[in-house]
């Protein structure tokens, strides 16, 4: 196991109507609130009226119209209205779009600079950042309880994820499921793989070594999410099967789960990153194209893990096969399972229009310098994995 610190100081606030509580909460915060939110579902379904309700004693500077994969354009003009409006809490309503935003726009105001390097920059991290809190409206990213965010330039075709460091987590999370119903079947399949493919990058890493306490409760995550998501796609408003898809989110990035291992190189997100950076898919879904590629890839290099996951998650009868077969076994299993969940397997489904795209995939990662040697993965490796899937 390697050593580790843990630090989480995000008040979680679970449950049926937690909305209520938000008022209490921000006594001993200032007056000037910004209300940050997305393109408006929030006031289709009602959850706008009732975070005001929360807010009625504060000046609230409504701020909506941040976009899902927002850009870094966006930030920087969110920052600068935050310092005109001399803003004293973010308060981010929404799934990990808003949530990050809000994030990146409490760190961005407190910092003197422009905010595209400072991101960028893995080796410098924030400082400070306004105090902010997040009211989770599609379970997924885990971003209401982590100190995560992601921003897309797409002049560059970049999209960059930053570790923000003990600065930027939030306050407070506000995780009522019942604000995740009217989320559509396939948003809700898409923050769902998000969370397997969170699980995935720890529960591969460090394979040669035993831990079973990490290895239990990730595999209970992910076995969570394969029962709950065909649940929640058929009953909507089933409260246990999106109480356990939110629960299962939040641990999935909460940090817990994964200490003592390391999270191999992410190559599966900076895979996904390239292509909600090029198509503006949902990430989750960019997730679902690449993770089955990459895991055949990596089978091959560790196999005793996969058959783990083979028989601890999906309950295979791996009896007399090899551990590559039996690995193979349970990658199969899991894109039966992206199939059935109606989550996209090619990269024509989520936009690819010509076979080119897969050289370009490739060679711009390569580019941006995103995949390094540890994982064996180079260009070809690379163009292979973007054309089985083409
Ligand atoms: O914009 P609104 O109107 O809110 O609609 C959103 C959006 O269209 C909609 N939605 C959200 N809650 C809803 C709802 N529709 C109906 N009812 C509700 N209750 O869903 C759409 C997608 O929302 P978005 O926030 O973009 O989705 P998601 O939660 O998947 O977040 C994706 C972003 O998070 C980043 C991704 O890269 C992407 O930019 N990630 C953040 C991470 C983190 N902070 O730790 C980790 C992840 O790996 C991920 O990269
Ligand atoms: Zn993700």
């Amino acid at each position: 196991m390697l050593d580790f610190e843990y630090y989480n100081p995000t008040r979680i606030i679970f449950g049926r109507e937690s909305i209520a509580k938000i008022h209490s909460l921000l006594e001993n915060y200032g007056e000037n609130i910004m209300l940050l939110y997305g393109g408006g579902s929030i006031k289709k379904n009602g959850i706008f009226d009732k975070v005001m309700e929360q807010l009625r004693d504060k000046n609230v500077i409504e701020m909506g119209g941040i976009e899902p994969n927002p850009t870094i354009e966006t930030i920087r003009r969110y920052i600068q209205k935050c310092r005109e409006e001399k803003v004293e809490f973010i308060l981010g309503v929404g799934g990990g779009s808003v949530m990050d935003s809000a994030k990146m726009i409490g760190a961005g105001a407190v910092y003197d600079g422009d905010v595209w390097d400072f991101f960028k920059n893995h080796d410098q991290l924030p400082e400070a950042m306004l105090p902010v809190a997040t009211v989770v409206t599609l379970a997924g990213t885990g971003s209401e309880a982590n100190q995560n965010f992601v921003v897309t330039n797409p002049d560059t075709c970049e999209k960059i994820g930053k570790n923000g460091g003990p600065a930027c987590f939030p306050e407070f999370a506000v995780c009522d499921p019942q604000l995740t119903f009217t989320v559509n079947a396939y948003q809700t399949a898409s923050g769902a793989f998000d969370t397997i493919a969170h699980v995935f990058e720890h529960y591969f890493a460090e394979a040669d070594q035993y831990m079973p306490v990490q290895d239990g409760m990730q595999e209970a995550v992910i076995r969570a999410v394969i029962t709950e998501l065909p649940r929640a796609i058929k009953e909507p408003d089933n409260y246990e099967a999106r109480a356990n898809l939110m629960w299962a989110a939040q641990q999935a990035l909460f940090g817990i789960a994964d200490m003592g291992k390391g999270h191999g190189e992410r190559v599966e997100h900076k895979m996904e990153h390239i292509l909600s950076a090029r198509y503006n898919c949902a990430h989750g879904a960019g997730l679902a194209v690449v993770v089955p590629p990459f895991r055949k890839h990596m089978c091959r290099l560790n196999p005793a893990k996969y058959r783990q996951f083979a028989e601890n998650v999906f309950h295979i009868d791996c009896t007399g096969l090899s551990d590559y077969e039996a690995g193979m076994k349970g990658i199969t299993a899991l894109e039966d399972f992206i199939k059935s969940v109606g989550l996209p397997a090619s990269l024509r489904e989520i936009g690819a229009e010509s076979e080119s795209d897969v050289d370009f995939l490739a060679e711009e990662l390569v580019r941006q310098g995103r995949v390094t040697k540890g994982t064996g993965i180079g260009l070809k490796e690379l163009k292979e994995m973007y054309a089985s899937v083409y």
